[in-house]
């Protein structure tokens, strides 16, 4: 028998019965319905302190903060392990990882019988976006992880007031979550994270019947459903039957020296600067940056024909390590207190450190994996040891960071005047230039990549993973359909008669000695001031082959002379005709992929693009 820990706080019968149906599953030895509250928080903290999963940071250094460690084999989201599980193949399309959904529900079905025996089954009923807002949407997540359940209230909104707006009749989307490690008879944890092995885990999404059913990992976006499950990969299939976006896009609210604001999103495959960029702290006068949100925006046409943009999120699961006072300010004091932290280090003072904070590691730490770790530690085989994990993370609320705008919970989202894209190119691809077009824009967005070294991943040195949209592991349909989808957007937003700008732009670019060419953090204001700028139809612009590209005098140097000469200056923003020879051929390779799925315009696009080159 399950013990139910409080009443059931919901009259929605759909909700009810679908709780009980995996209960009847999955045989926990409990239920318990979350509520939101901070008592709620603060409680479950507790236990998983009590329990020997978190360890309480020195409050006096970390108000209200703890500290996980997980499990070696359960660090980072599991692509290779995530799954589209669309009726027919090729609506998954060339860049997802395809089961047919009868056969993985089978397969799962069988992985959670009786999963949750020995544990708490938790009911999350969470909004992604302000609660009520018409461009929300409402999640229920069952867990047996109490890591989970703080994470969301994190996160997201939680509780009572998104089960009130859900009603007795209101939609959800249905999020199934298992560490997949169920205790015997009086057995507990001991205080090591439960997940279970590589070949057990799956984040499977079916798009038809938008479910999401996780097994097997505790981390991040594998366990935290709200986010790239339910804000990117099933919301990208409702957007598209609906039509409005969801995308991997930062928010940013930016102010001239006049007062004048406009709102730009931004979207960057993982690791290129996101969340530091969201949090600008602009080193040209006059200027302000302002954060709505760091790495998700729902955006929908209001009936004036402004795109409206809204982040579905309520905090920042940040990656850890590089992040400083003099890389982000901002994230530094957002988690600051409040702040639930994995696989950082721990000072023997109770507080955390990572590889890139700011300032050196003290004379002894414990390192992520709960070792005594000294300064310059190797390995048996001579390499570092790291502190940290390299995707150790923050999870802190949106509302702790100082430059949170104060718009950034309006239910009617903020009006976007500009896209951003792009990656980490060290070549070819200049500082910034403007599409021509809508469907340029697109163009732009479909070819979006970021250099890879050798190092980093399996690949040839320069090769360039190509990373459309920055939407590669986040879109739940086909790739090629998406592009129609934004294609179509373009039309219902120019019949209005007010869509966005597109730009593309690189902070990456090195020079023949491999040493980055612009400065990048603070600095970018000075590129943003150019957007800014061009959404009012002004800044000083030159038309080439490749898009609309600044005057060498559009850009702002003052101050940063010694840095950006002239003429590095007049190198970021040439065009390198044989450089964008090469990017053509890769276009085209990466093209094939979509085969009768690539949109006409883009091919199009793409001639247009080398006949301008010739
Ligand atoms: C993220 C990611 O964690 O994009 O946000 O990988
Ligand atoms: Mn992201």
């Amino acid at each position: 028998m399950t013990k139910q820990l409080n009443a059931i706080p919901t009259k929605n019968e759909k909700l009810v019965k679908w709780v009980q149906g995996w209960v009847d599953i999955c045989k926990p030895d409990a239920i318990y319905w979350c509520d939101g509250s901070r008592a709620e928080y603060d409680r479950l903290c507790n236990e998983l302190v009590d329990s020997g999963l978190a360890i309480r940071l020195n409050p006096a250094k970390r108000p209200n903060s703890l500290l996980f460690r997980s499990d070696p084999s359960d660090v980072a989201r599991v692509e290779a392990r995530t799954f589209i599980a669309s009726e027919k193949q090729e609506d998954a399309g060339p860049t997802n990882n395809w089961i047919d959904p009868v056969e993985l529900k089978k397969t799962m079905l069988g992985l959670y019988d009786g999963c949750m025996k020995g544990r708490t089954m938790y009911v999350i009923p969470f909004s992604m976006g302000p609660v009520g807002s018409n461009i929300a949407k409402i999640g229920v997540e069952i867990t047996d992880s109490a890591y989970v359940v703080i994470n969301m209230e994190v996160m997201t909104r939680v509780g009572t007031r998104v089960l009130e707006v859900l009603g007795e009749n209101g939609e959800f989307v249905p999020c199934v979550h298992s560490v997949g490690k169920p205790l015997a008879e009086g057995e507990s944890d001991h205080g090591i994270w439960p997940c279970a092995p590589m070949d057990k885990k799956y984040i499977a999404h079916f798009p038809e019947t938008r479910e999401i059913w996780s097994f097997g990992s505790g981390y991040g976006g594998n366990a935290l459903l709200g986010k790239k499950c339910l804000a990117l990969r099933i919301a990208t299939v409702q957007a598209r039957d609906e039509g409005w976006m969801a995308e991997h896009m930062l928010i940013l609210k930016l102010t001239n020296p006049k007062g004048e604001v406009k709102y730009v999103t931004g979207a960057f495959p993982s690791a290129c600067g996101k969340t530091n960029l969201a949090m600008l702290i602009p080193t040209i006068p006059g200027w302000k940056v302002e954060t709505v949100g760091d790495d998700i925006a729902w955006m929908k046409f209001d009936d004036e024909g402004n795109l409206r943009a809204i982040n579905p999120e309520a905090g920042f699961f940040g990656v850890a390590p590089g992040t400083s006072m003099k890389s982000n300010k901002n994230a530094m004091l957002s988690c600051a207190k409040d702040t639930i932290f994995t696989n950082v280090a721990l000072t023997d003072d109770g507080d955390v450190w990572w590889e890139g904070i700011g300032y050196d590691a003290p004379e002894h730490l414990i390192d992520w994996k709960g070792n005594d770790w000294k300064p310059g530690q190797v390995d048996a085989e001579g390499k570092p040891v790291k502190a940290a994990h390299p995707n150790a993370r923050f999870t802190a609320r949106a509302c702790n960071c100082p430059a949170i705008a104060p718009e950034w919970e309006d239910p009617a989202g903020v009006p976007i005047a500009a896209f951003l894209f792009g990656g980490r190119r060290p070549s070819t691809l200049p500082l910034i230039y403007q599409a021509k077009s809508w469907e340029h824009g697109v163009f732009i967005g479909s070819t979006v990549g970021s250099e890879v070294t050798a190092a980093a991943l399996d690949v040839k040195a320069g090769t360039v993973r190509r990373d459309p949209f920055a939407m590669l592991p986040f879109c739940g349909y086909n790739m090629g359909d998406y592009f129609k989808h934004w294609l179509e957007i373009g039309k219902k937003g120019a019949a209005k008669g007010n869509l966005p700008k597109i730009f593309c732009v690189n902070w990456f670019r090195k020079n023949a000695e491999g040493k980055f060419m612009w400065p990048g953090f603070g600095d970018n204001s000075r590129v943003l001031a150019w957007v800014f700028d061009r959404c009012n139809n002004a800044g000083e612009y030159k038309d080439t082959p490749i898009g609309v590209m600044p005057t060498e005098n559009a850009i702002d140097l003052a101050g940063i002379e010694d840095e950006v000469s002239k003429a590095d200056l007049a190198e970021l923003l040439k065009v390198d005709v044989e450089g964008w020879k090469n990017e053509l051929a890769m276009i085209k390779e990466h093209y094939k992929k979509f085969a009768g799925h690539l949109p006409a315009e883009l091919a199009q696009q793409l001639e247009e693009l080398e006949a301008r080159l010739k």
